[in-house]
């Protein structure tokens, strides 16, 4: 089960999310094997398509701070149930950390526990060197 100190970073993330056109907030955070904890939120565009999920902003966080996997993630957002990440994000999650542990959850307290590869069967990946 995720840390609070997890927990806290998702619901930080979530309160600074930039959603002035869908009024939806989402936060996300992820612990990485070193205990390092990256976080993100949804950042929307008046140019809709432009806009950013909070998963792909923690995942670049991540990534831009050198690492390359995480082990845990949350998902944090007002929806009921709580909202689980779309599409694009999980081949974006896939890429770093298939295995790693996915929780959504709410501001009601409800949560929701997968893998990363539960959200994505049969996923394109291609060899890295
Ligand atoms: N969105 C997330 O940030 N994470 C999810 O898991 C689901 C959806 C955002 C909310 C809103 O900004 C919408 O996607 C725009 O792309």
């Amino acid at each position: 089960q995720p840390s609070s100190e997890l927990l806290s970073a998702a619901r930080a993330a979530f309160t600074n999310a930039y959603a002035p056109y869908s009024h939806f907030k989402v936060g996300a955070a992820m612990r990485t094997s070193g205990g390092q904890i990256y976080a993100g939120a949804n950042v929307e565009n008046a140019s809709y398509g432009l806009s950013r999920c909070a998963e792909q902003s923690a995942v670049q966080a991540m990534a831009s701070a050198g690492e390359r996997g995480f082990d845990e993630l949350v998902v944090y957002s007002d929806a009921s149930p709580p909202a689980s990440p779309c599409g694009a994000c999980r081949q974006i999650l896939f890429e770093f950390s298939p295995k790693a542990q996915v929780f959504c959850v709410n501001t009601q307290g409800d949560m929701l526990a997968y893998t990363v590869a539960d959200f994505l069967p049969h996923a394109f990946e291609l060899e890295r060197s």
